[in-house]
């Protein structure tokens, strides 16, 4: 151990990102039943800072978690069973005592998903720190490709966080390179699709009653299951076609049409569950006469939540800023106007 090692920071920001086609539904290790498509964003992030200190004992994994300066226990021993099942890989993790301090760009109330920044940041920095262990120096190409398939670990989503624009994550015949193992990035989309906006309009803050795990596992039994995952990997095959020929309007069809089917699978699992808010579904009607009275290629996504995401090209930017912040304030608490993203960065501060 040298002495730079010990006592050393590792700081990392990772962007969260937006799925276009969903994944929805996995098996063991965290492998996809169908391939997603997703954006990176750029002012929703989280930044992580990791800090390892010398300790005595190196059976065990010792680390504390503090979000916003505050220790979160409950996130603490999520991230605790993470770590535990990388020991292997790394066995630094249990030679120092690891302290987490994590922040978000976005209210931590504001009921955005952020798992998928937070793994990405955390995935980041441990690889990051294995360099400093590590004899051998890898390409920046590999190092963000074992980072997607770290972060994979951690929640699924965050491994298409690494990417700047589109990622593709989960094995599709038509897409050279996609794998289910981590995600790779879109290199070249056509330019309708380059500065995508994203508006989050929050409609409501409060954690969601169902987590994403459990609807995942609602897949397992799900009578439509099987249809829906051909009809992912076809929609991400076609999506792919329309990033590269920039066709807004079949975007648009496809975007939403992921969306709800998305809840239609909450919907219909034996177990049924809604996560739309009336504030929702008033949004996307609003979004959709817009569209319909202007002729403004906009259109909504949906994560696992209540929050509207609403894409539109930046050169719409003025008319569709001033629409939500006038036709939509009254169902929805906040608005987060976000933008397509360039990837994660090494922070020096
Ligand atoms: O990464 P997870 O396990 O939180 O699942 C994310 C699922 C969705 O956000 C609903 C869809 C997606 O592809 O991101």
């Amino acid at each position: 151990m040298t002495e730079s090692i010990s006592n050393a920071k590792y700081r990392w920001r990772c962007p969260s990102n937006i799925a276009i086609v969903k994944y929805w539904g996995k098996k063991e290790n965290q492998i996809p039943c169908n391939s997603s498509l997703s954006m990176t964003l750029s002012n929703s992030f989280t930044e992580v800072e990791l800090e390892l200190k010398e300790k005595t004992t190196s059976q065990v994994i010792e680390l504390s978690y503090f979000f916003e300066g505050k220790r979160n226990i409950h996130f603490e021993q999520r991230v605790h069973q993470y770590l535990k099942d990388q020991v292997l890989d790394f066995p630094f993790l249990n030679q120092f005592h690891l302290t987490f301090h994590s922040t978000n760009s976005f209210p931590h109330s504001a009921g955005i998903a952020s798992s998928a920044s937070a793994f990405g940041a955390i995935a980041l920095s441990i690889l990051d720190a294995a360099q400093d262990f590590s004899k051998e120096s890898i390409s920046q190409e590999y190092f963000f490709k074992k980072a997607s398939s770290l972060a994979r670990l951690g929640s699924g989503s965050a491994c298409r966080s690494m990417f700047s624009g589109y990622a593709v994550w989960g094995k599709n015949e038509a897409i050279l390179g996609s794998n289910d193992e981590f995600a790779i990035e879109l290199p070249k989309v056509h330019p309708n699709f380059q500065n995508m906006q994203d508006a989050i309009l929050i409609v409501e803050k409060e954690p969601k009653k169902v987590s994403s795990s459990v609807g995942h596992s609602l897949m397992r039994n799900h009578p439509y299951a099987q249809v829906r995952f051909l009809q992912a990997n076809e929609r991400t095959k076609r999506l792919h076609e329309i990033l590269l020929s920039g066709d807004f309007e079949d975007f648009i069809q496809i975007t939403e049409s992921e969306a709800l089917t998305l809840h239609a699978m909450m919907l219909t699992s034996k177990d049924y569950y809604l996560l739309m808010k009336s504030g929702t579904l008033l949004a996307i009607e609003k979004i959709m006469e817009f569209r319909k009275e202007t002729g403004i290629p906009i259109c909504f996504t949906l994560d696992a939540g209540p929050n509207v995401h609403v894409l539109y090209a930046q050169d719409y930017k003025e008319e569709v800023n001033r629409f939500l912040n006038s036709q939509l304030t009254n169902c929805v608490q906040e608005i987060i106007f976000d933008n397509m993203g360039a990837g994660p960065n090494k922070m020096t501060r």
